[in-house]
């Protein structure tokens, strides 16, 4: 949600910041813009649309100086369009400021500075950044941030410049930012993927950060100005495990790489005795009574099938709360729960509020995470990384498998750790998920036959999900992915809970995608098929391989490879996951950014 990227060096500002922002499309934004400090003026450039139209701009009247930023902008205050793009400038041209967030006493400040005589051109929050700074500004651009972020609520990942100094000054507080730390030159980003060609030595920000940046080097402090020493990481991914690898889409190319990064999840995470976890967690298995999951979006659909795998292993009551009504409502939490937050990002606003509000409660925190050095992992007692590597496309697929790779693990190791899930049970369950990656290759050979449903059905306007048990989130899911990235209606819902309204919505314009692989529930399942296809629905079946019987109840049948059950949300996921992907291919429409989602929402 926004992108930052600022650079001071050696190099052309222009092409190191629209490269970065390039690397940050997938955050979603719906206009651009850049500002290079050139002499004896900022030079700006904004465009409403997507980074090739600034380009092309930037391609006739391109930008010189070593020292710039630019932005990415999904419009919370005021329409995307020319004017409310950042950089935002004063009125003398001379300081341009670029944010993230959202500054809530924005209304307050704008009235005291328009008395003031400050004239306002857009309809952002952010413009009152330019005006509060510009009126602190007496020759030190540092002095004037730090001042006016003492007026100042709200949720920022702020940047700006002055074009009588050759260097940048940046401020944090919710909204994630990182730095790049290189020889002769430093970066400032709001995402990692920005620095990676040009440097892996990197340091998060904390809340509460105020970083000076030339191009000697940096100078983090607290708002006061108290000097503050940040650990400098090293990233392992690399540029190109960040981009497109000859698929057409990243998240083609996300989902192909299930199999791999599956493995990572569970790398040496399996014991050798074949029954058993290790997590290199310092969690107290037996201090718990209680387990709250709390996330957002694709991420507590994964916390919905982790806490059928708790409780079903570890006989501890899990609840899965949305995390943006959970801060909101007063829970009741205690030293005895365990708080699970999930998230691909480790910076979605609603779950780090969520974790935060379990924190109040004293309740013990746990965070299953993609990210490294990403807020969250800051503020939980402990981490089990899903080590799904970069994840660029706006819908999750791999965070989403590796998310439940995590909770598999958790689900054995805490079921074991508390006597409740027996040595046979847990090598059988081991063994199976051993034999995932392979599985998933497996489903992914599919393409073909999913493909010619996407095309079947690309032009309907509603769909149902059903599954029932440990697939009702698989269902949830398969919905969500179709609704992101084709726009299509989907609704889902508990097999079992049909009779009780949805099929009222049932008829020929209605496909019914229903979850019907190997479980106790597949008559049951198959009963309620046969109730959608008396009602002239459409059934689209995803069974298992060598499944014969289900061939005589649904129209179209996507095939599966079969597994534990406790497994299958794992394996079933992939055609639904490949459905939304071929639907919204062939209705061409943008895979990896779809209209108005972020991939990382940091916003409230
Ligand atoms: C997934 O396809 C979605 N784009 C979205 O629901 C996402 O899972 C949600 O916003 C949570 O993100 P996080 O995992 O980074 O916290």
């Amino acid at each position: 949600m926004c992108g930052i990227v600022g650079y001071v060096g050696h190099r052309q500002a222009q092409d190191v910041i629209m490269d970065g922002l390039k690397r940050l499309e997938y955050r979603g934004y719906d206009s651009a813009g850049i500002v290079v400090t050139g002499d004896p003026e900022l030079d700006v450039v904004k465009r409403a649309g997507k980074l090739s139209v600034l380009s092309d701009v930037l391609k006739t009247t391109p930008l010189k100086g070593n020292l710039g930023l630019g932005h990415t902008r999904w419009a919370t205050h005021g329409k995307p369009n020319d004017v409310n793009a950042h950089p935002h400038l004063s009125e003398d041209s001379k300081l341009a400021v670029i944010h993230n967030g959202i500054i809530e006493n924005y209304l307050p400040l704008k009235e005291r500075l328009v008395e003031a005589g400050h004239v306002f051109l857009s309809e952002t929050d952010t413009e009152v950044l330019v005006h509060l700074i510009e009126e602190n500004y007496e020759g030190d651009l540092y002095a004037a941030v730090q001042k006016s972020l003492s007026e100042v609520t709200g949720a920022y990942a702020l940047v700006v410049s002055h074009a009588d100094h050759d260097l940048i000054v940046a401020a944090r507080n919710t909204s994630p930012m990182v730095l790049g730390i290189g020889d002769g030159e430093n970066f400032v980003a709001s995402d990692v993927p920005a620095l990676l060609p040009y440097t892996k030595e990197v340091i998060f920000l904390h809340d509460g950060d105020l970083v000076l940046i030339t191009n000697d080097g940096v100078t983090i402090s607290d708002f006061a100005g108290n000097v503050i020493d940040r650990e400098v990481s090293t990233v392992e991914w690399d540029a190109e495990a960040a981009e497109k690898g000859g698929f057409e889409h990243y998240m083609l190319k996300e989902m192909y790489e299930q199999p791999a990064v599956i493995q990572q999840t569970l790398g040496g995470r399996l014991a050798g005795n074949g029954m058993d976890v290790q997590l290199d967690i310092g969690l107290d298995p037996n201090s718990i009574d209680r387990v709250i999951i709390a996330a957002a979006g694709t991420a507590s659909y994964a916390g919905m099938v982790g806490e059928y795998l708790i409780e079903k292993l570890a006989r501890l009551p899990v609840e899965v709360e949305v995390a943006s009504e959970f801060r909101y409502r007063d829970p009741v939490v205690d030293e005895r729960t365990l708080c699970i937050v999930v998230s691909q990002s480790g910076e979605t606003i609603d779950t780090l509020e969520a974790l935060r509000e379990a924190k109040r409660g004293g309740a013990k925190t746990l965070g299953i995470i993609n990210s490294k050095g990403s807020t969250i992992t800051r503020e939980v007692d402990d981490t089990i990384y899903i080590h799904a590597g970069p994840e660029i496309g706006v819908a999750s697929t791999k965070a989403y498998m590796t998310m439940l790779a995590a909770f598999e693990l958790l689900g054995i190791w805490l079921g074991r750790a508390r006597g409740t899930l027996a040595d046979a049970d847990a090598k059988e369950l081991i063994a199976a998920l051993r034999q995932t990656p392979k599985l998933i290759e497996e489903a992914l050979k599919n393409r073909d036959e999913v493909a010619k449903i996407a095309e079947q059905f690309k032009n309907y306007k509603d769909y149902l999900f059903l599954g029932r048990g440990i697939n009702f989130p698989s269902a949830l899911e398969g919905a969500l992915k179709l609704k992101e990235i084709s726009y299509i209606h989907a609704e889902a819902y508990a097999t079992g809970e049909m009779k009780h309204g949805p099929i009222a919505l049932i008829d020929d314009q209605m496909p019914v995608v229903a979850i019907a692989t190997a479980s106790p529930l597949y008559e049951k399942t198959v009963s309620n098929i046969q109730e959608v296809k008396a009602r002239d629905g459409i059934v689209i079946a995803i069974a298992n391989d060598g499944d014969t019987e289900i061939e005589k109840h649904a129209d179209y049948v996507l095939r599966v490879p079969e597994t534990h059950e406790l497994i299958s949300p794992l394996v079933n996921v992939i055609p639904l996951q490949m459905l939304a992907y071929e639907t919204a291919n062939r209705l061409e429409l943008d895979v990896d950014q779809p209209r108005n989602l972020a991939k990382s929402v940091t916003v409230e």
